[in-house]
């Protein structure tokens, strides 16, 4: 196994994502419902920290996407599950670990509107601005980060190390 070198501490993730809390909280009125809707499987550990910092109840979904095979993106999206409750004259809030190339996401934004959401938002942990393809407006970015590929904190290689508690890049 190569070296993980750490990129974001676990104490630099806990206070960005007490900030993102608090922004989202700000831009919502207390009796709305907000419903956090998490890429599988990336997404996980994020919405779940996210999840705890925020001083009022949050509905969970999920939905699971992919587009990547190793460190290689395919440009191809793959639905694997979609959601089964109605979003309808909701408020949704897409939590995603990483913007790469913008492809997902834009996929997504396009899918999850015809369900008629009252609201629909992205809060995403990492973004990667130099690698977009798809230009698209993101409401809530944890960190912004050069092209590196990172591991952990929910981001896999190849399906492992997501179970890292901070973000890690492998080699230089
Ligand atoms: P996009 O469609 O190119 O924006 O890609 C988004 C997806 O690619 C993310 O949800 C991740 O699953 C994956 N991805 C992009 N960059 C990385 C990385 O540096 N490490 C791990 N996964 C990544
Ligand atoms: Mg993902």
């Amino acid at each position: 196994m190569e070296k993980i070198n750490v990129l974001i501490n676990e104490a630099r993730l806990e206070k960005r994502i007490e900030e993102i809390a608090k922004e989202i909280e700000n831009d919502y009125k207390k009796e709305e419902e907000i419903i956090f809707l998490g890429i599988l499987k990336g997404s996980v550990p994020f919405m779940w920290e996210l999840s705890k910092k925020m001083k009022r109840s949050v509905q969970f979904e999920f939905i699971e996407v992919s587009s990547y095979k190793g460190t290689e993106s395919t440009g191809e999206i793959v639905m694997h599950k979609d959601i089964k409750e109605s979003i309808e004259e909701k408020n949704v809030i897409i939590v995603e670990d990483i913007i790469d190339t913008g492809r997902t996401l834009t996929y997504l934004k396009e899918h999850l509107l015809k369900k008629n959401p009252k609201s629909l938002k992205i809060a995403t942990l990492l973004s990667k601005p130099s690698r977009r393809i798809q230009e698209l407006h993101v409401d809530y970015v944890g960190f912004t980060i050069e092209d590196k590929f990172v591991v952990g904190f929910g981001l896999d290689y190849d399906q492992e190390l997501r179970n890292l508690p901070y973000i890690g890049y492998i080699g230089d």
